[in-house]
């Protein structure tokens, strides 16, 4: 089995179309568990080829690391976000711009987003032109927040920007010519923003960072959302932390299914307490996102946390989190004994997949377990900035959900500070065991 990994950076141009790795070679690591004093914290142990398995590799013929590849890429002329691939096409969605790639990474259309005239009294995807003029509109560049595909209802891009209140354009992908992505563009916005309770469910993204999760449940397509929150960028208050939403039949906008489809960051500490999302996918029923955020409100070091919750909860009411550390000790017997010498604090990427058969045996999985693959880093001091050191860890997310399910069964929630009053009610009385452990 060989996977094509696609290369993006955050603070790159390029995409590059990489060695094909062969799954089997890929690092080693175990899960272990501790639980101290009441609190579950959940960490991913990188052992540390211990049995010599990182030299072995190493020293593989077929890892001579001085050969270098003449590998095709793409640079494009702005900062790159998002790339989704689809049949023979990788869609890039970068600051003002979206390229499209054929397979040999060859620039095939470029449909222009930005920068974009924006003017207070001018509404979403409104051609503000006739106000050009005035003091208070601004040109501003439109980076790529969220780069979607749907093909349920048809075949299209959702394309959502940092401009236009957080709305996305959906472009339609005609079977005939998927590359052209500028004949059929709409926007997912209905004109009157803010429906009869404030809300405006087509403000979907976040200016300061969103992931997104597209997923058809029973006959609808349903969008995850989670978003950095803060004040100096909060729209209206019209954005939420974390939300589901119903993509309406009609295509042209979204709906919240109940008035509690969302969940937000307590506004007193929007700005001191950012959340960062940095991953989000669904297995067996379940929503997950991937965060990194500050270990506590008043803490000033970041961790990483896995969040959980049912697909088909939309008042979100079996919400969860759990701390996820990725570390690295010396040897395996330190364990019981000293601490771990390094924790690689902060997430920077993950990818769901299943093992190869020498992984599954070394980590006692089935080859059919579906596994966590995460790249974490190390963050400078009191930060959410990566430093230059990091690891891959790994873990069943069986072994997840089974702590979700202990921390349950042994009454170890605790209230989500940063998102209920002490007095609300999901503090006093959050969920029934039922609602979290079953879908
Ligand atoms: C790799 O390159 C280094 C320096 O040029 C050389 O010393 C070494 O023998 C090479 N290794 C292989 C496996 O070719
Ligand atoms: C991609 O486009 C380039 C330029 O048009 C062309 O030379 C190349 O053959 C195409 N590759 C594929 C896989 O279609
Ligand atoms: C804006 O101002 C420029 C120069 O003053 C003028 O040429 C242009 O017609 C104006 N545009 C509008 C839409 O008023
Ligand atoms: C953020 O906004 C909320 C509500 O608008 C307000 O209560 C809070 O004080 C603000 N926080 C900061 C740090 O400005």
């Amino acid at each position: 089995m060989f996977v094509n990994i696609y290369i993006l950076s955050a603070n790159s141009y390029t995409v590059d179309f990489v060695v094909k790795l062969k799954e089997d070679t890929s690092a080693v690591m175990k899960p272990f568990v501790t639980s101290t004093s009441g609190i579950f914290v959940f960490l991913l142990t990188l052992v540390p080829w211990s049995n010599g398995k990182c030299k072995e590799a190493g020293s593989r013929p077929e890892m001579n690391l001085n050969v270098s590849y003449e590998l095709p890429s793409f640079t494009a002329e702005t900062p790159v976000q998002n790339t989704v691939l689809y049949q023979h096409h990788i869609y890039v969605g970068a600051v003002n711009k979206i390229y499209v790639l054929n397979e040999s990474l060859h620039s095939v259309f470029v449909y222009k987003t930005g920068p974009v005239l924006e003017n207070p009294d001018c509404a979403p995807c409104e051609d503000c032109k006739h106000k050009a003029n005035q003091s208070s509109s601004t040109w501003n560049n439109n980076r790529n927040m969220a780069l979607l595909l749907e093909t349920y209802y048809e075949d299209q891009l959702i394309s959502c920007g940092s401009v236009a209140k957080g709305t996305c354009l959906r472009h339609v992908i005609h079977a005939n010519n998927p590359a052209d992505i500028g004949r059929d563009v709409e926007c997912m916005y209905l004109k009157q923003v803010f429906d009869e309770s404030g809300q405006c469910p087509d403000c979907v993204v976040s200016p300061s960072g969103s992931k997104v999760l597209v997923i058809e449940k029973d006959r609808f397509v349903n969008f995850y959302v989670g978003n950095t929150v803060v004040n100096s960028s909060q729209q209206d208050h019209s954005l939420h932390s974390i939300s589901v939403r119903r993509l309406k039949e009609s295509l042209d906008g979204f709906e919240f299914l109940t008035a509690d489809s969302y969940i937000d960051v307590l506004p007193q500490f929007r700005d001191s307490y950012p959340i960062k999302y940095i991953h989000a996918f669904e297995k067996d029923h379940f929503i997950y996102f991937l965060t990194v955020q500050k270990e506590s409100l008043d803490s000033q070091t970041f961790h990483t946390r896995i969040i959980r919750f049912c697909s088909l909860d939309s008042e979100l009411r079996s919400y969860m989190e759990m701390p996820l550390e990725c570390m690295y000790t010396e040897k395996r017997r330190k364990r019981s004994t000293g601490q771990p010498n390094e924790v690689f604090n902060i997430l920077q990427a993950a990818y769901i997949g299943k093992p190869g058969a020498a992984l599954a045996r070394e980590m006692n999985l089935d080859m059919n377990d579906d596994i966590l693959y995460g790249a974490f880093a190390q963050s400078k001091r009191d930060s959410s900035e990566p430093s230059h050191k990091s690891a891959v860890c790994l873990v069943a997310i069986k072994t997840i959900n089974e702590f979700f399910s202990k921390i349950v069964d042994r009454q170890n929630m605790k209230c989500l500070q940063h998102l209920y009053r002490e007095d609300s009610k999901y503090c006093s009385k959050r969920v029934s065991v039922h609602d979290v452990i079953e879908c």
